[in-house]
């Protein structure tokens, strides 16, 4: 079903896509025509051990260009101190600009490395959203950064397209998000075999990860409908894709079709911002404060949100309806039964994949909670979602995840 026509929206996808088996050996030859001379390789520790390092950096050599150096300290839930410690590193090594080799985490840290980098000055003064230097007293256009190429190893964040990042500040305990039109990368390389070591674990939380932004993007209240054809694309091919690259790590079609997924279901709302909603707020509180896996968190509160979003109307319901038809889920009944029988084909296939099903089960407490809902509120996320919440909302949901 359509949605009137907008009053408002903007859509825009300047990252170039390179998909294909074996692209990373072209990494050199494709980021070059991005501008890069000298890469700093952006990765983490447990990548490291796995080849994927060597084989982009004899890509990288392979294009002709040359690596300044690699940097594999990023840490699962990247911050503020490690970001800027990459900028320096780039600094250091006399680099030009970054290739990210790694999931979300990986990519974040490359993405806003590229700012302080650029620019100078630590990470928190770039908070928000627009907020990269501008010309015209503010009002032009934005300086560009220095280039960057992502290679992600989970298909999962999207981040390798998208201008937003997620970084933790420790001190103040909670997710910064940073996103302006600089920060879409030049460049993402989608090819299976940088998939083929990841654990079924991480498979299936990043893969509900990118499935909670397709739904998330569907629904918002900000959605836009060239969002939506990404959104419902994404999800036919989280469909037929999700469950058998988790069960069955060898299928590279199944594995390279979930990277393009992931990359598709980072739905841009009316503003160019991802459009996402409540679970992302409710993920986000718990990522930051009892540390749950942001896949995980979402697979968690997917179903919950997705039914108490359906008992806000026939129009937002009617959005969930669609995506039960799509994805095979029961669509006809009552608001609430298409919400009753998507949230359950969401639990159902989270559970098959072996991951947790509750909150408590991932490590958060009951006395949590109030502090859950305080950390749900402050996040940016919920503006979007396709129905408003109060405080009493997110407890209601966060009761119901634990
Ligand atoms: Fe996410």
């Amino acid at each position: 079903m359509s949605r009137a026509f907008p009053d408002y929206y903007q859509f825009g996808h300047p990252t170039r896509i390179v998909a294909g088996r074996g692209m990373i050996e072209g990494a050199g030859f494709e980021f070059m025509k991005e501008g890069a001379t000298r890469p700093l390789v952006v990765t983490d520790a447990g990548l490291r051990a796995t080849g994927l390092v060597e084989k982009a950096e004899a890509g990288i050599a392979g294009g002709g260009l040359e690596v300044a150096g690699v940097f594999d300290d990023v840490p699962q839930d990247s911050s503020t101190a490690t970001v800027e410690a990459c900028a320096a590193a780039a600094k250091e090594t006399g680099a030009d600009s970054f290739l990210a080799l790694g999931g979300g985490s990986v990519i974040d840290t490359a993405k806003t490395a590229t700012i302080v980098f650029t620019h100078g000055g630590s990470l928190l003064d770039y908070e928000g959203l627009y907020t990269l230097p501008r010309g015209n007293e503010g009002m032009g256009a934005p300086a560009p950064v220095a280039p960057l190429a992502c290679i992600p190893t989970t298909a999962g964040t999207g981040s390798e397209v998208s201008f937003g990042a997620v970084i933790r500040d420790p001190e103040q305990q909670i997710k910064v998000m940073i996103g302006d039109f600089p920060l879409f990368p030049r460049l993402a390389i989608l090819d299976p075999e940088s998939t083929a070591t990841l654990p079924a674990h991480i498979a299936a939380a990043t893969g509900m990860d990118a499935m909670t932004h397709a739904i998330e993007g569907f629904t918002s209240n900000e959605g836009s409908p060239h969002g939506e054809a990404f959104a419902l694309h994404a999800l036919r091919m989280m469909r037929d894709n999700l469950h058998v690259a988790v069960e069955d790590p060898s299928n590279e079609d199944a594995r390279g079709n979930m990277l393009i997924a992931a990359s598709q279901a980072i739905v841009p709302g009316a503003g160019a911002t991802v459009a996402l909603g409540a679970v992302h707020s409710m993920s986000h509180a718990a990522g930051a404060r009892y540390g749950v896996p942001h896949g995980v968190a979402n697979a968690i509160n997917l179903p919950h949100v997705i039914r108490w979003n359906c008992a806000g109307g026939p129009e937002i319901a009617d959005r969930y309806r669609e995506i039960a038809g799509l994805l095979g889920a029961e669509s006809g009944g009552s608001d609430e039964e298409v919400g009753d029988s998507l949230a359950a084909w969401v639990a159902s296939l989270t559970g098959s994949m072996g991951l947790p099903r509750r909150l408590s089960e991932a490590g958060v407490p009951e006395a949590g909670i109030p502090d859950l809902v305080e950390g749900a509120m402050g996040d940016g996320c919920s503006l979007t979602n396709a129905r408003e919440l109060e405080p009493e909302d997110f407890e209601e949901l966060y009761k119901a995840a634990l």
